[in-house]
């Protein structure tokens, strides 16, 4: 059976006016300049680029808070990117989102139990023995342990604070989870917990992840699917497998030679990318990987490439072949 799509974004775009001082009129920062997918029930499209690519605007897109510059955001099929704020409100416990400092959304003097209890307080009537039933019972779904729920959250470890984090965001049985390095603060034997956490979650609820990083090591587990960015844009979509054992974007590619692979046989040539990522206030023309691109010929320089088919993925890449 196909799954089915909880959310659909079409050409997704963000841009910032910012000012330049008194004189000059403001100039436009491109976060996120056209990005289109889809979420379905039960799988994960990862998001990938460097720090600055545009991520975590798409991430408070999706989680409805803010607005689209323009571009069509639907939900359940359910167009949200021109409805009044009002409307909106009602969508925002379907989409939820966890962070990579879950000590940043924990208040510190607030006990967990009644940190998960809040946002049932808020939007629903539950009363107090049922809230406290359900908190309960999402301490236990999220691998903690009953006498944790009077605790508060400077007791507990990263990985447990975490596991705090994604109990809070499910109090309100959302369907979409969008995760924005949820796991870049954490030592890599907890990283691999949570991530079992959420995959069991996933299956369990039956999910949409829409999960965000910097490191594509981190999503090579998680994924069914992933999408590069770069400088706001995607350049590379495609299945986990495909953009693993054979990726066809010069920008992937370097992203994965600079990722250690479980199999060490593995013939590798890391890929050094000079320079650093471009201000979105002022792209390169053409390519905007252009200027850092190992393989740029001169139309790179002067066209903007199409996205297209290449093998097995959606390439925006003018000399990616088969
Ligand atoms: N509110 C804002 N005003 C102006 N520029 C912003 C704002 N938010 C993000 N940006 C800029 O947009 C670009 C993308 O940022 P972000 O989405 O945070 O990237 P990432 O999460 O991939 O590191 C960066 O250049 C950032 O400085
Ligand atoms: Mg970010």
């Amino acid at each position: 059976m196909k799954p089915e799509v909880i959310l659909e974004a079409e050409d997704l775009t963000r841009h910032y006016p910012v000012s330049r001082g008194v004189f000059k009129p403001p100039s436009l920062v491109k976060a996120l300049d056209g990005t289109s997918f889809t979420l379905k029930k039960g799988r994960t499209l990862a998001v990938v680029g460097e720090s600055g690519c545009g991520k975590s605007t798409l991430a408070r897109l999706v989680t409805l808070i803010e607005q689209p510059t323009s571009g069509v955001l639907k939900i359940a099929g359910v167009d949200l990117s021109r409805i009044e704020e009002k409307q909106r409100k009602k969508w925002h416990t379907r989409v939820q989102i966890i962070f990579q400092d879950p000590y940043g959304s924990l208040n510190p003097r607030q006990k967990v139990g009644l940190a998960l209890e809040e946002p049932l307080l808020v939007n629903t009537s539950k009363s107090k023995a049922e809230r406290q039933k359900a908190a309960r019972e999402m301490l236990s779904m999220v691998g903690l342990r009953p006498e944790h729920y009077d605790r508060y959250p400077h007791m507990f470890s990263g990985g447990q604070r975490q596991r705090i984090a994604v109990a809070r965001a499910l109090m309100l049985e959302p369907e979409i989870l969008v995760l924005d390095e949820p796991v870049s603060a954490l030592d890599v034997s907890i990283q691999a917990q949570i991530l079992n956490l959420l995959s069991e979650i996933q299956e369990r609820l039956n999910l949409a992840y829409l999960f965000i990083s910097h490191d594509l090591s981190v999503v090579h587990h998680i994924a069914d699917e992933v999408m590069v960015m770069y400088l706001g844009v995607p350049v590379e979509f495609a299945t986990r497998d495909a953009i693993f054992e054979d990726p066809k974007h010069p920008y992937t590619q370097a992203l994965l030679s600079a990722t250690p692979v479980a199999d060490p046989f593995k013939e590798k040539n890391r890929i050094i990318l000079h320079g650093e990522l471009p201000s979105p206030m002022n792209p390169p023309s053409g390519c905007t990987f252009h200027p850092r691109c190992p393989q740029a010929i001169d139309i790179c320089s002067s066209t903007v490439p199409e996205i297209r088919k290449v093998g097995g993925s959606m390439v925006a890449c003018h000399v990616a072949i088969p």
